[in-house]
């Protein structure tokens, strides 16, 4: 019996986890300290009111011989791949019902995704990058090769053809450093993963924050990119579905290797190893998409937007640089004076109770940044940036 070394490799836990032991032990040995967290991007407002009737309805369904249901359709229920492809119609992007794929979250089918691929292949991934990429890559012993992302170029690092890859991961707009890609940036990928026969993993779960009408919010808004790439979204930051999990991955038929259709390659796996998302999420998930719905999530995604606001124009009182907030709910900020970014976390921590996410644990590049979330709430936001205006005040005057 041998086991998976390449777990060897890993850093020793998640990112995510290590901030929550750290946040819990400081919370032991300070009780009653108040802590808002601006740390994982974890929404707070529940799910809007026509999800909750949706769900409810569904839930009554399965208790009801006729209407109940077992297994459904590992690719998803047509309801809700009908209302998918209605949401990209909006968007200029016409997808067949079976080039969609409902799953639990973007963050599984990111990692499951690599089912599809050998091991051989080359993965490049930006730096700073959303730490799932990597680790996924790293537990099937795949070389990953990291594109510069730096406040030199807008942390939106762009193709060169002097290196060689054949899986490349994009997330716009990114996590963590907020950046969004253009469509011209996003026509360099698609042009160069032409070029080296790659395909592209294209993150969009936060396309909703895209608020810039010139700044696309698909890869599929960039002719030929169907050819070239998979396109993952989620819920989660959407609609608030968090813990209530789901999410789809558009895969397209033109998307062709080797003579083989990675549509029915990932057909193929999912129908395999997923049993399909409940169907009473699947109803919540299509809710989202109703006219109220999309109103009511609207709403959601413009409450947090003004968070971001907040935090964006106390960074700016300061003369701190920092890019998102805009057109993401993620504002990169530099470090002060220097700071690394561990150091910053605790300080931050210790004297203003606001945890945020070190940039170093996204990456080389992310040393000396540091990620705030516009996901917590109104107040708790104003508190944070309150807090972080008096420390960072303080040290910036020292
Ligand atoms: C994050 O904080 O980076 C996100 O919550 C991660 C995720 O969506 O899995």
């Amino acid at each position: 019996m041998k086991i998976n070394r390449h777990y060897l490799d890993l850093e020793k836990s998640y990112l995510f986890t290590d901030i929550n032991h750290k946040v819990a032990a400081y919370q032991a040995s300070h009780p009653g300290q108040s802590i808002i967290r601006l740390g994982i991007g974890d929404v707070t407002l529940p799910l809007c009111p026509a999800v909750v009737s949706a769900l409810e309805k569904a839930s009554a369904e399965m208790g009801v011989k006729e209407t109940f249901r077992g297994y459904g359709p590992e690719q998803g229920y047509d309801f809700l791949r009908e209302a998918i492809a209605r949401y990209y119609e909006k968007k200029g992007v016409t997808l067949q019902m079976d080039e969609i794929f409902v799953s639990d979250g973007a963050k599984s089918d990111v990692g499951n995704i690599l089912d599809l691929f050998d091991k051989d292949n080359t993965v490049l991934v930006p730096d700073p990058v959303y730490p799932v990429y990597v680790d996924t890559n790293v537990m099937a012993g795949r070389k990953v090769v990291y594109a510069n992302a730096t406040a030199e170029n807008g942390f939106l690092p762009m193709p060169d053809d002097s290196v060689d890859a054949d899986i490349i991961y994009i997330c716009s707009p990114n996590n963590p450093t907020g950046a969004v890609y253009t469509h011209d940036q996003l026509k360099a990928w698609v042009d160069y993963a032409k070029k080296k026969d790659a395909v592209i993993l294209f993150d969009a779960a936060y396309e909703c924050f895209v608020a810039d009408s010139s700044l696309p919010r698909s890869i599929y808004e960039v002719e030929g990119a169907k050819e070239v790439a998979i396109e993952f979204c989620s819920f989660s930051k959407t609609a608030g579905f968090t813990g209530t999990r789901c999410g789809y991955t558009v895969v397209p038929k033109a998307l062709v290797r080797e003579g083989a259709e990675l549509n029915g390659f990932w057909l193929r796996r999912q129908t395999t190893k997923f049993n399909g998302v409940p169907y009473i999420v699947q109803r919540g998930a299509e809710a989202v998409f109703t006219e109220e719905g999309q109103a009511q999530t609207r709403a959601n995604i413009d409450y947090y937007r003004q968070n971001a606001k907040v935090l964006a124009d106390t960074l700016d009182s300061l003369g701190i640089r920092y890019t998102g907030g805009k057109n993401s709910p993620y504002i990169w900020m530099e470090c002060p004076n220097g700071m690394k970014s561990w150091d910053f976390f605790d300080l931050l921590l210790e004297k203003a109770g606001v945890v945020g996410t070190p940039g170093a644990g996204f990456g080389k590049n992310g040393e000396g940044f540091f990620r705030l979330t516009a996901f917590n709430d109104h107040e708790n936001t104003a508190e944070a940036a309150e807090r972080l205006k008096k420390l960072l005040g303080e040290l910036l005057n020292r």
